[in-house]
């Protein structure tokens, strides 16, 4: 991938990407690697999640991939125990594995609420907390992606904008309690980023992704590539200064509130 920040930013860091076999976090995970950095990747899916890190490894870069489901801590921190094995102390953490679906709080199921939940907000702090034994400190840059849900109120979206908004405090909290540690912790917030998972949920017809594009006031979807220049950047001692922050990176999507009558359940 290239990116606009000089190359070899994260020359010698070693990157934990959870959630990384598809979509925003892959990206996210091509941009640390092609900006110099080893890169781990976890994710449910063992197929995925192998075939993710072999086509990394097919353009030239260092990377490994392990499945681990980031609801159970064990196999989380497990994978980051050989994550530091292999290469030592992690410099980057990045916590974006998520589950999402379009549905009506009247037609969602306890278990349905919860499971985007645990994926989400319990997953996050799994991933930053089994880390804390494994980081650089100081030194080390924590993100947690998050999303507009977290703090625009969206119809057919609870357990989402329950979960994320979760996933902001876990971030602040966090970069409250490290910070004294040289640990920083950061969110980004994507706007609608071009195809991923996530956009075919929410907006699954042409109608319901053109209502959205016209809420967004540079008039276009994002790339994955906007996502990974953000983490690279706040990976990189330029940001030595910014934690605590939830950045969104959005076309100033928040601002307008998104297509929310677009959401509609399938
Ligand atoms: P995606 O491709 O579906 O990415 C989700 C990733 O999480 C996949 O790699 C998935 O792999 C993994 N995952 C799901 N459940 C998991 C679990 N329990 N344990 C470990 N890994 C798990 O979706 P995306 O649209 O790119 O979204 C990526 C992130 O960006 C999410 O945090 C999402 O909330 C955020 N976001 C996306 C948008 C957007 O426009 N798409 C906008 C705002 C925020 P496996 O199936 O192999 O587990
Ligand atoms: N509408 C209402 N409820 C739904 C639903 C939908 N579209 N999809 C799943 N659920 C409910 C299920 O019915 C179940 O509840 P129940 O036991 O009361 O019936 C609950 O959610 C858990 O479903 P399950 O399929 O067992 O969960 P899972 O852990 O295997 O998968 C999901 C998690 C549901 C979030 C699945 O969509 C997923 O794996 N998503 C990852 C990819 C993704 O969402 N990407 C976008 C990221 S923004």
């Amino acid at each position: 991938m290239q990116t606009a920040l000089a190359e070899g930013v994260l020359a010698g860091k070693v990157a934990f990407i959870a959630g990384g076999s598809s979509g925003i976090n892959l990206g996210v995970a091509e941009g640390f690697a092609a900006a110099g950095a080893k890169v781990a990747l976890i994710s449910r899916s063992p197929e995925k999640i192998e075939a993710a890190a072999k086509d990394l490894r097919d353009k030239g870069y260092e990377a490994i991939g392990m499945a681990a489901d980031v609801r159970d801590y064990v196999a989380v921190e497990a994978a980051l125990a050989t994550t530091a094995g292999h290469w030592g102390p992690i410099d980057i953490v990045l916590s974006g594995a998520a589950g999402n679906f379009v549905a009506p709080a009247a037609g969602m199921s306890a278990n349905g609420f919860k499971t985007v939940i645990d994926i989400d907000l319990l997953g996050t702090f799994n991933v930053f907390r089994a880390s804390y034994g494994h980081i650089r400190k100081p030194g080390a840059s924590l993100i947690a992606i998050t999303a507009g849900q977290a703090v625009q109120p969206m119809v057919n979206q609870i357990h989402a904008c329950a979960a994320k908004a979760g996933v902001n405090m876990v971030t602040q909290c966090l970069a409250m309690e490290w910070g004294p540690e040289g640990v920083r912790v950061n969110g980004i917030s994507p706007g609608p980023i071009a195809e991923t998972e996530g956009m075919r949920r929410l907006t699954p017809t042409p109608e319901a992704e053109a209502a959205y594009m016209a809420t967004i006031p540079l008039g276009r979807y994002g790339e994955k590539r906007d996502i990974a220049e953000l983490a690279i950047f706040l990976s990189t001692d330029s940001a030595r200064y910014i934690s605590g922050a939830i950045i969104p990176c959005d076309g100033a999507s928040i601002l307008t509130g998104g297509s929310q009558s677009s959401f509609k359940p399938a």
